[in-house]
């Protein structure tokens, strides 16, 4: 009788992360990543690794540890613990005051000032793209903006994240109506094919936009990234401490051209984390400029 018991309630008993095991997997996901899990959300690793130990069949999280730095499935593991430890939260035209002010401003100069020199390139960069609302609502300004004009113009939207499975999702472009929440009813009737449940990209779109995995944790990766006359890392930077963001906009800075532009998310600062780009302020956004 009292094995029973005990049984019924170890069934129903939720795995707990100890704080040591907490400590080392927190320093081990920041080693890799940048992704930095702070003592306030040990339930968040322990809520989302409860599912891959299970998978594992290992008993604690001290195992999936050791899973992760010797065995031989580390690499696929490693690569399942990125999927399941960010947050991807995205939509279409998010924070449509920030695009309009990209749309009107931003990307007018950058067109203009390529015009004015007698160039028709276009490199823009969208860091932790998730499932790529970001890029192709970029892509869709750009058509905006160029209008019969985009067909001379040599246009690339790069598209980096850290999950293969947010990517995969991207490169399919086939989104539900909840993505569109903010988006212009104009532009949906414009720029995708729907049968009234799915939304598909158009081609036209898909054609401008390169997805690739990239940790922004990897220098080396980060340096092969071709240069962009205008950064996005939206919402991203938030997920790092001070030394990973200082990291990441520097390299940001390099990838610049001269007189280029960064955007990061409306709730994100350069406080305290770099001093070499000019803020500019407008109605309902601050842009960061590279200084040419
Ligand atoms: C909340 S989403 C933001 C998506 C989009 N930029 C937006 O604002 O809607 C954050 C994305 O950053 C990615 N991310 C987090 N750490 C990363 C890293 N070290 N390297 C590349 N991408 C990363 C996540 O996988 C996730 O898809």
């Amino acid at each position: 009788m009292s094995s029973l018991f005990s049984k019924t309630i170890s069934l129903g008993k939720e795995l707990k992360i100890s704080d040591s095991e907490f400590r080392d997997l927190r320093d081990f996901i920041y080693s890799q990543c940048g992704i930095y899990i702070a003592d306030n959300r040990k339930y968040l690793l322990e809520n989302r690794l409860a599912n891959r130990l299970k998978r594992l069949n290992l008993k604690d999280f001290g195992e999936y540890y050791y899973f992760l730095q010797y065995d031989s499935g580390k690499t696929q593991e490693l690569s399942r613990l990125f999927e399941v430890i960010t947050t991807n939260e995205t939509s279409f035209y998010r924070n449509p005051p920030q695009l309009k002010v990209f749309q009107e401003n931003i990307l007018m100069n950058v067109i203009n000032e390529q015009r004015k020199n007698g160039k028709t390139s276009l490199r823009i960069w969208s860091a932790g793209c998730s499932t790529g609302e970001e890029p192709y609502t970029l892509a869709m300004i750009v058509h905006e903006a160029l209008k019969s004009e985009i067909s001379a113009w040599d246009i690339k939207i790069t598209a980096n994240d850290l999950s293969a499975r947010v990517l995969d999702s991207a490169r399919k472009g086939m989104y539900s109506e909840y993505s569109l929440r903010t988006t212009p009813p104009e532009i949906i009737q414009k720029y995708f094919d729907s049968d009234g449940r799915n939304y598909k990209i158009r081609p036209e779109l898909k054609s401008l936009v390169s997805f690739g995995q990239i940790n922004l944790k990897d220098k080396a990766q980060l340096k092969r990234v071709e240069r962009s006359d205008i950064v996005f890392c939206r919402n991203v930077i938030i997920y790092f401490d001070d030394e990973m963001k200082k990291q990441v906009i520097s390299a940001f800075y390099d990838n610049l051209l001269s007189g280029g532009y960064l955007i990061i998310g409306h709730s994100e600062s350069l406080h305290n984390i770099s001093r070499t780009f000019k803020p500019i302020h407008y109605p309902g956004a601050i842009i960061y400029q590279k200084e040419g």
